[in-house]
């Protein structure tokens, strides 16, 4: 396969010395504008890959950089031909339709859709019957995904604008979520796999491409905005991807690193040998079938403000993710001392003491409701 040189998925020069900042430093909602920033120039240009005047554009079936690259990534020339002139802008990772099975009358969401070139790719597999749903946070890229849906006379797609780490997606009416190279470029890639978790129907699946870490980034690499935004610098680990998804409650988790891509990858930075350190991963996982048992959940205290608050905010939040919860408040001090809590309110979920004292963070609910 033919080698190209470009410098996907960042197409913007890679930054000089200047330009370097610590990862610590910047806050995620610093990431996310530098990743809508990037994303949205890409969205504008006429020759999206942003590798030169001669080289993109990619033309639906036509040789291009992107059309390489999509048929590096697994793609069939057939599938180029399939989608709208200008959906494919070259900036995936994987196939993640090669892992969906893809099936008439499904509900997709795409997360970080982009121009939409899977999208309307599972729009073809899903047919009139099913559904296709794109959520990016870029409105440069939405705009373009739906002048795209447009040409293509896509009725069954729609683009949503939108953060993946809050889906604007109602919950259990998904069957399949694909994502192609985004989460990486999440600052909370947790709260993505609890909300992916919240949206899908029980059995519902992932089939995501995405890039992981294999190896500690050097710290140059680490504190290289450019190489975030460029899908790099912010890859978790396979164990960490893991268990993340484990703890948001999925299940048959099978996470597939493709060795082969170090190729590709090694043209996105050329001189940072950034393919020892990722590579891009499958990412597949099931949300269970079956109904979640009920949550047994006692809030201690003496009826305080506080255990009130306690209360209040676990039931909402189990409600919010579809978690079926029984709740007690326990005053009595004996029972209280004999959970070991001295300060309250207390939190005991199914026997166990998981809080002591202060009203529990939000996130923190979350996830004892994802165990
Ligand atoms: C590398 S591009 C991939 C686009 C598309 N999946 C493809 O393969 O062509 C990343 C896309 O994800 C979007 N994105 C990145 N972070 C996001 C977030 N936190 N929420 C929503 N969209 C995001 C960007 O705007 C961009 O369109």
């Amino acid at each position: 396969m033919k080698q190209n040189s470009l410098p996907h998925p960042n197409p913007l020069p890679l930054k000089g010395e200047g330009d370097v900042v610590s990862r610590r430093d910047v806050r995620s909602d610093e990431l996310r504008q530098a990743v809508r920033q990037t994303y949205g120039q890409i969205a504008q240009q006429d020759n999206a890959c942003g590798c030169g005047p001669s080289c993109c554009t990619p033309t639906a079936g036509t040789p291009g950089p992107a059309a390489d690259v999509a048929l590096q990534l697994g793609y069939a020339a057939a599938d180029l031909a399939l989608v709208p002139e200008g959906a494919n802008l070259g900036l995936g990772c994987g196939n993640p339709q090669a892992i969906a099975a893809l099936k008439p009358g499904e509900t997709v969401l795409d997360l970080g859709s982009g121009a939409g070139f899977d999208c309307f790719l599972a729009a073809r597999a899903v047919g009139e019957t099913g559904r296709v749903i794109g959520v990016d946070m870029t409105h440069e890229m939405l705009a373009r995904a739906r002048a795209n849906a447009q040409q293509g006379g896509f009725a069954n797609v729609e683009f949503r604008l939108g953060e993946i780490e809050h889906l604007p997606v109602a919950d259990a009416s998904v069957d399949v979520i694909l994502s192609n190279c985004v989460i990486n470029l999440s600052p909370d890639k947790a709260q993505v796999f609890r909300e992916a978790y919240r949206v899908l129907k029980p059995g519902g699946r992932l089939a995501i491409s995405d890039i992981v870490r294999t190896a500690e980034l050097p710290e140059a690499v680490q504190q290289d905005l450019a190489l975030y935004t460029g899908c790099m610098a912010g890859a978790s680990l396979i164990e960490e991807v893991q268990a993340m998804l484990r703890e948001a409650g999925f299940e048959a988790i099978r996470i597939a690193p493709k060795d082969v891509s170090r190729e590709f990858i090694r043209t996105w930075a050329p001189g940072h040998r950034i393919e020892d350190y990722v590579v891009s991963a499958s990412i597949e996982a099931v949300k269970p079938k079956g109904e979640p048992r009920m949550k047994e959940i006692k809030v201690l205290g003496s009826g305080c403000a506080n255990c009130e608050t306690t209360a209040k905010l676990i039931a909402e939040v189990a409600q919010a993710k579809g978690v079926e919860v029984a709740i007690e408040k326990v005053q009595d001090m004996g029972a209280i001392l004999g959970y070991g809590v001295m300060s309250t309110p207390g939190v005991v979920i199914d026997g166990k003491v998981v809080h002591a004292g202060g009203v529990p963070d939000r996130k923190k609910i979350e996830q004892w409701l994802s165990a």
